[in-house]
């Protein structure tokens, strides 16, 4: 392995804790997102060059509030305290941290002089987010930085390198704080920027080579962003990789015929791709109830993909997409879970293999398509917008029948096609048409037509657990409505959905 140099953020339950780890590797330097519950001595055995630790719901001075073992404190290695960080690192080091002057959203930094703070505006934009204040600092420390209601809303001792902002830097709204983190990790930590796609995909493809050599690997593709990079890393480390992709029939407009090409043509991969449409069709046939259609697709799936790979016989490793996120565990130990990767469901169960290979087990979303850029991928690929596994089945209100998956796959080529074309496809998370089951009169020249309506979902989230709507510009939506209506037989009205997540969800069903 490489001796990429480490920086540890410890997590203490903020909602920010992923975004700092990101802004972090967006500095160019590796870190591990770590619960505040992992043995010292495991923390240490990383030899980080720096600790960063993070906000959390908690006081310092609430009954069994997170804490760390004070060892961390005195090794030396510099630390970054962020807002309950900031308060702990005080608390622990013989200052006071108060219930006091509280303060929620933008405020005025004040910041003075300090490593953190080199190039940073005297005064700029920050964001607060915090119930408790650092009332007392503790012997040893100075205040660096205020806001008008924050005394202290950064402090340092630098001869024992811990520092500390009771404010955000990871947030956008905080105007300095990339600098402020970049400076953390530069100016104090020493870090020398050796954590890029460029290096990662290289070091991982060597490592492949050396793991795996020419022993059997298989990988079922999906189309989606994780499988393809994870595979296509295989690949270029290993010549006896064998791709399967599934066509259920249920992909969006020429979306099979590219994974194709860019796979099989443009990378040289042995892919089998399997044409499965009419088995999926026939199993959905009469079949309108969204949890019965995703069971019986999802079920179908398995079932292909295990018949191909009993062709294939036993393979040495099989290939998971799994990234960083599904493996992070969450600091407030009693709900921590590591969710288990399932972009394939369940194939683990129905291949005969030794051992799981997941290339992408360190990256974050971002990074995995910065790698796909690397090796070579194409944008169709490479910012693919999230697709369901069942497909289009579940974005047909009710039964799924061929000429519906057409009317779809046309409306929806469309809707992308202007989207695109507006410039709006880099700010919506995802946008796609949907299919619904209500005929509506309508007329057309001098005939009465009698046609579906066609659901537009566009929203704008950052994980999908949450969304809204987005705000498309009513010329744009004019011109995706005329079109769709014009073009696409079968439908002859468009209702555009103005529902955030929750109480709706994304996708239809
Ligand atoms: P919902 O509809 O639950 O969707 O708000 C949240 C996100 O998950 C995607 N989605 C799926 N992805 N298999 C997947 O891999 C599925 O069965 C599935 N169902 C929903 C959805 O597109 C959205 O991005």
């Amino acid at each position: 392995m490489s001796n990429r140099q480490t920086v540890i953020v410890l997590d203490f339950g903020g909602q920010y804790n992923q975004l700092i780890a990101r802004r972090v590797r967006e500095c160019s330097v590796y870190c591990e997102l770590l619960p505040y519950t992992t043995p010292t001595d495991k923390l240490l055995a990383k030899s980080p060059i720096g600790i960063i630790f993070t906000g959390g719901p908690s006081t310092v001075y609430e009954e069994n509030a997170p804490t760390v073992d004070s060892r961390l404190l005195e090794s030396g290695i510099p630390v970054l305290g962020i807002c309950y960080g900031c308060q702990l690192i005080a608390h622990m080091s013989g200052g006071v941290v108060a219930t006091g002057p509280r303060e929620y959203g933008r405020q005025t930094l004040t910041a003075g002089d300090s490593r953190l703070f080199d190039g940073v505006k005297k005064t700029s934009l920050c964001w607060m987010s915090h119930t408790s204040y650092i009332e007392k600092l503790p012997d040893g420390f100075r205040v660096t930085a205020t806001t008008p209601t924050c005394p202290v809303a950064a402090a340092e001792c630098e001869e024992k390198k811990l520092y500390g902002v009771q404010f955000h830097p990871e947030v956008m709204h905080t105007e300095e704080g990339t600098k402020i983190l970049r400076n953390f990790l530069y100016n104090v930590c020493g870090a020398k920027g050796d954590w890029t796609m460029g290096n990662f995909a290289a070091e991982t493809i060597a490592r492949l080579k050396e793991k795996i050599g020419d022993k059997k690997v298989l990988c079922a593709l999906s189309g989606g962003v994780d499988s393809a990079v994870a595979a296509t890393l295989v690949h270029k480390a290993c010549p006896n990789l064998v791709c399967v992709y599934v066509d259920h029939g249920l992909m969006r407009k020429n979306e099979t015929a590219e994974i194709v090409r860019v796979f099989r043509d443009e990378q040289g991969m042995n892919l089998i791709a399997v044409d499965a449409g009419e088995r999926f069709l026939s199993k959905l046939k009469g079949v309108t109830e969204p949890e019965k259609k995703r069971k019986i697709i999802g079920a179908e799936f398995i079932k292909v993909f295990e018949e191909e790979a009993k062709k294939i016989g036993a393979v040495d490793y099989l290939v998971q997409g799994t990234i960083y996120p599904d493996v992070i565990e969450s600091g407030l130990g009693a709900s921590a879970k590591i969710k288990s990767h399932h972009n394939v469901g369940g194939l683990p169960d129905v291949v005969d293999f030794k051992e799981i290979v997941e290339p992408l087990r360190d990256l974050f979303k971002d990074e995995v398509r910065a790698c796909g850029f690397e090796i070579g991928l194409p944008a169709s690929i490479v910012m693919r917008q999230p697709f369901p596994g069942p497909g289009l089945g579940i974005r047909i209100i009710g039964e799924v029948t061929a000429e519906k998956v057409k009317i779809l796959q046309e409306a929806d080529y469309i809707y992308r096609e202007e989207i695109a074309r507006a410039g709006l496809d880099k700010d919506i998370w995802q946008y796609f048409a949907v299919l619904t089951n209500v005929q509506t009169v309508g007329v057309m020249g001098d005939e009465r037509t009698y046609d579906y309506v066609c659901g537009l979902r566009a929203v704008t989230s950052v994980d999908g657990m949450t969304a809204d709507w987005a705000r498309i510009p009513y010329d744009v939506l004019e011109v995706i409505s005329s079109r769709i209506v014009n073009e696409v037989k079968g439908i002859n009205r468009i209702a555009y959905d103005v529902t955030s997540k929750p109480p709706a969800t994304i996708e239809w069903e």
